[in-house]
């Protein structure tokens, strides 16, 4: 197992590690806790039984939870607390969410609510699980107001990212990850390209380790995570959910940078390194769907969480990112505008 790489979230007594590479669920058993005597498995039909480790000497009980985002619910979350409470878990046992975003989201907060909170473990399935979703605490669940609107920063204590699982990833769920994998190149400015998948997943990894570890609660650099965000949400809920997030995320980092230019804060060249990562280093799609109407955009982007009290986005500039916020609305227009022009030759 000598190619694992593990990366460290440095957060004083509840730092855990972060294990990256082929076979790294192996290492997962020795790195939950000793007096965890029963383990619960959260997981999902789709996930390979081959990705869930061995836990030998421990009462392993597993949990199925359904795909797709209507099972990110309380009622989830219910029905795994009191299977929780049916297998006996104390506080010193442990649960370990075996899947992509949604798994790790849900049995993170199932882990932090379950007798007030008890140790959680992930196995990461997805590239977007082990870029961003697995890392840094942030568990919830959905309600019909919103996504991700009820849950809980609870850290877990350790982290699985087994590359064995890209290798039947479906290519949706490939273009997910890499929307988040480009997001990276921006917060640190650097070329990640010239990395190997794995060392690029440990490169992301790293850096939101830092930045969470700098960060925890988003009161301030966190924030820097949202990169591209703001337009990404906007467009999920306006396609219906039929744009998945990564996808998303990947149209919002170009508009981003197309609003960084209407606000003179980045040339010409920035933008088009946008286009290059995002397009050419990540083969992702960067056009703003023509039947998503820029009033509908507009008004979904003023609900973002981020919007406290204006319309508020992450942006690029000479030195990097920031979060701004009170952007007048005729300059989103403009951006809307460039963005739905550009490379469109007159
Ligand atoms: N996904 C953004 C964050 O964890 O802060």
């Amino acid at each position: 197992m000598s190619d694992v790489r593990t990366v460290r979230v440095e957060l004083g007594d509840r730092s855990y590690p972060v294990v990256v590479g082929r076979g790294a669920r192996h290492e997962l058993p020795s790195l939950i806790p000793n007096g965890s005597r029963r383990v619960a498995i959260v997981t999902q039909e789709s996930i390979p039984a081959v990705l869930i480790p061995a836990f030998a000497g421990r009462d392993v009980h597993r949990f199925v939870i359904g795909d797709g985002e209507d099972h990110k619910s309380l009622s989830t979350i219910e029905e795994l607390m009191r299977g929780f409470s049916r297998a006996g878990l104390t506080r010193t046992d442990c649960v370990v969410g075996v899947g992509g975003g949604l798994v790790t989201d849900v049995a993170g907060f199932a882990a932090a609510s379950y007798h007030r909170g008890i140790p959680v473990a992930h196995v990461a399935t997805t590239l977007l699980a082990m870029v961003d979703a697995a890392i840094g605490g942030k568990t919830g669940v959905n309600i019909p107001e919103g996504k991700n609107l009820v849950g809980a920063f609870w850290q877990p204590c350790a982290v699985a990212c087994d590359t064995d699982a890209l290798d039947t990833l479906p290519e949706s769920e490939s273009r997910c990850g890499r929307g988040e994998m480009a997001k990276y190149h921006f917060i640190v400015r650097e070329d990640l390209s010239t990395q190997s998948l794995e060392e690029r997943i440990a490169a992301c990894v790293r850096i939101k380790a830092e930045v969470v570890a700098g960060d925890e609660r988003e009161s301030g650099r966190r924030a820097l995570l949202n990169y591209g965000h703001t337009l990404a949400h906007a467009i999920e809920v306006n396609s219906g959910w039929t744009i998945a997030h990564g996808e998303a995320v990947a149209i919002g980092l170009v508009f981003a940078a197309h609003l960084a230019h209407v606000l003179g804060r980045i040339d010409d060249r920035r933008v088009a390194d946008h286009y290059a990562v995002v397009k050419d280093t990540y083969g992702l799609s960067t056009a703003l769907p023509k039947d998503l109407d820029d009033d509908a955009l507009i008004e979904s982007m003023k609900r973002d969480k981020k919007a406290l009290s204006s319309l508020t986005f992450v942006l690029d500039s000479r030195d990097g990112l920031e979060v701004i916020e009170g952007i007048d609305e005729a300059k989103i227009r403009d951006a809307l505008k460039a963005h739905r022009g550009y490379g469109v030759s007159s």
